[in-house]
């Protein structure tokens, strides 16, 4: 049973990482989309995955076999657990630049890029992506993609259940318009059951994601994590059964324990991902309050520990049942 934290570009960072991990031993986490060329630049270059980030997995975007080939390098020598190439981002630049959703549409060259990793790296290449471009609800295109990017060696494909719009709509309303298709993922994972096929987006309580993991042996999940973090407590408790079940406060100090004296330098980075920590409960607004002033003042880091959220007062009025 597989559960893995979906990839999100300026939340999947370091920081958020960590903190999952700790409410989550057992997910397995993605990092945010790499482009190519700023994985050559430098950005993670220099990246060792460290004891408790396995296993991570690293995202990456781009349209060079070259280049696939120098960064698959990099991060295998960094340790990451597995190469995912990103086919789904259906963001203006990110198709401006030739690459991310796209690329369905353009499956030979996917397959080169996937045959061009697997030349230089033992690691497993998978893919991320959704079940079309455009309105059409055909799966033609995905099939023939998903066909030949596993002949070139790709074994696990993720899929986002719905399609892309690549003109007219947003890169936020790509994530809610085109209605999720769950029964069309099921028709991919029938039509490939020597391939790992996961799926992907809208999964918010524990009902659907014990179905789906029924079915799927692995589910995706994004914004519910980090939008409600500690749905990670259930997630440990109810599907991986076990006891690694941790009160908020015990969250907050193990983060700030781990965090280096340089992330004060760093505070809005090192601490913006706590903020729906108390999600849910009478404490939401006042924690996110209090991590707000911690944040634009001089005050140490350190100082989130202090949150006082059994405050009797404040729990009446608040009206905390
Ligand atoms: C803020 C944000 C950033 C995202 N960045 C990426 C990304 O870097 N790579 C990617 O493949 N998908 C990205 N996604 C899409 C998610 O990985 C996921 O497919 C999508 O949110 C649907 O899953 P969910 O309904 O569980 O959130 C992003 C989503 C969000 C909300």
């Amino acid at each position: 049973m597989k559960i893995f934290l979906a990839p999100m570009v300026g939340r999947t960072d370091k920081y958020f990482r960590k903190l999952v991990r700790i409410i989550s031993p057992n997910i397995i986490m993605f990092t945010e989309m790499i482009t190519l060329d700023s994985l050559i630049r430098g950005n993670l270059r220099d990246y060792t995955v460290n004891k408790q980030e396995h296993p991570l997995v690293a995202q990456i975007a781009g349209n060079d076999s070259d280049k696939f080939i120098e960064c698959a390098e990099i991060l295998t020598k960094s340790g990451f657990d597995e190469i995912n190439l990103n086919i789904g981002c259906p963001s203006a630049k990110v198709v401006k630049g030739g690459f991310g959703a796209c690329q369905i549409i353009d499956p030979f060259k996917v397959a080169e890029f996937v045959e061009a990793i697997k030349s230089c790296t033992d690691l497993p290449v998978s893919i991320k992506t959704r079940l079309g471009i455009g309105y059409d609800q055909d799966l033609d295109d995905i099939k023939k993609f998903i066909r030949l990017t596993s002949e070139a060696g790709c074994e696990i494909f993720y899929i986002h259940a719905r399609n892309a719009i690549l003109n007219g709509l947003s890169t936020r309303k790509n994530r809610s318009v085109p209605p999720l298709r769950y029964d069309d993922v099921m028709i991919l994972k029938e039509t490939f059951p020597h391939l790992k096929v996961y799926i992907n987006g809208g999964i918010v309580n524990l009902e659907d994601l014990n179905e789906l993991l029924a079915v799927y042996g692995g589910v995706m999940l994004g914004r519910k994590i980090y939008d409600d973090p500690m749905f990670l407590n259930d997630i440990e408790k109810k599907i991986f059964f076990s006891n690694n079940y941790l009160s908020t406060q015990k969250v907050i100090s193990r983060y700030i324990d781990q965090l280096e004296p340089e992330d004060n330098q760093n505070k809005l980075f090192a601490l913006r991902h706590l903020s729906n920590l108390y999600k849910g409960t009478c404490y939401a607004k006042k924690w996110r309050k209090y991590l707000h002033s911690v944040i634009n003042s001089d005050q140490p880091l350190q100082n989130i520990k202090n949150f006082d959220y059994r405050d009797k007062n404040e729990e009446r009025k608040i009206n905390c049942s």
